[in-house]
């Protein structure tokens, strides 16, 4: 198996990015993949939370045992949600995320192709060596961006960071889900600030009032019958989102 690692990023906190990440996942698993969420953000990642795994193990741990030879199976360091989906969570110890060295990150990636179909990454906003070298090996990268003008600015300079490495496997999704009250910026304005075409849009009628409700369960929105059939066409973007971003005319740019 030659899994696909796809990663969910953003130059703005708080976006939705592990809102939609777990969507994703939820998604992927209906059309029978395996899955395995790899939780890089390493500061305040709430994978395992949102999903109500107690995980005794995490990705610190896995490193450190890479690093000491003790490494042997990727299973013993992953937390099972469903029968599709694992988590690899992020540092129970937040003092552990400092020590996570992004030279681990191709090899992590590499061992986990070989066992499960997609791999998705999540990650903080923050563009530091861990962010740019998930960057770099991902098969393809999700951005998600809001209606806001700072953060869309931010993605301006971005994406000419990226126009200048040739960096071309990304997609973009605006998530008008999030603050429903913020649409004063039309598709046209943001494909004028960003520079970038904006490839999906989540729509306010994604805005999940009681989406509380279903993390103290360890829900995932998409895995819901209720949910999907009230919020159909928002799901019909989300499962194109999913397939495009396994694609294989991406491939050109595989790693
Ligand atoms: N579609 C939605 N409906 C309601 N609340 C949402 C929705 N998407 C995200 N949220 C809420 O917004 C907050 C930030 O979302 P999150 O996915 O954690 O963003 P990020 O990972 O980018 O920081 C969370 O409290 C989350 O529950
Ligand atoms: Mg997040």
């Amino acid at each position: 198996m030659a899994g696909k690692v796809v990663s969910i990023t953003s130059v703005k906190g708080g976006v939705g990015k592990t809102t939609l990440l777990l969507n994703l996942a939820g998604i992927y698993c209906t059309l029978n993949k395996r899955v395995l969420i790899i939780d890089f953000d390493l500061y305040s990642g709430g994978v395992a939370t949102l999903l109500d795994v107690k995980n005794k193990k995490d990705i610190y741990m896995m490193i450190d045992s890479m690093g000491n030879n003790r490494f042997t199976e990727l299973k013993d360091y992953v937390t099972v949600y469903n029968k599709n989906i694992d988590v690899l969570a992020s540092p129970k110890d937040p003092r552990d995320a400092s020590k996570v060295d992004s030279k681990f990150i191709p090899i992590i990636f590499d061992v986990a192709k070989k066992e499960y179909d997609v791999i998705l990454v999540d990650t903080s906003h923050i563009l530091d060596e861990i962010n740019l070298t998930i960057l770099d090996y991902s098969y393809m990268s999700l951005f998600v961006i809001t209606n806001d003008l700072v953060d869309l600015k931010n993605m301006r300079s971005l994406m000419s960071i990226f126009k200048d490495t040739n960096k071309n496997n990304y997609l973009t999704v605006l998530n008008n889900s999030r603050d429903t009250g913020k649409d004063y910026l039309s598709l046209y304005d943001i494909r004028n600030i960003t520079g970038v075409n904006i490839d999906y849009t989540i729509s306010k009628n994604y805005y999940i009032k009681n989406v509380d409700k279903f993390v103290m369960d360890g829900e995932i929105l998409t895995l819901n019958k209720k949910v999907n059939t009230f919020h159909q066409r928002d799901v019909d973007i989300m499962q194109k989102m999913a397939l495009d971003l396994i694609d294989d005319r991406h491939s050109k740019e595989e790693r």
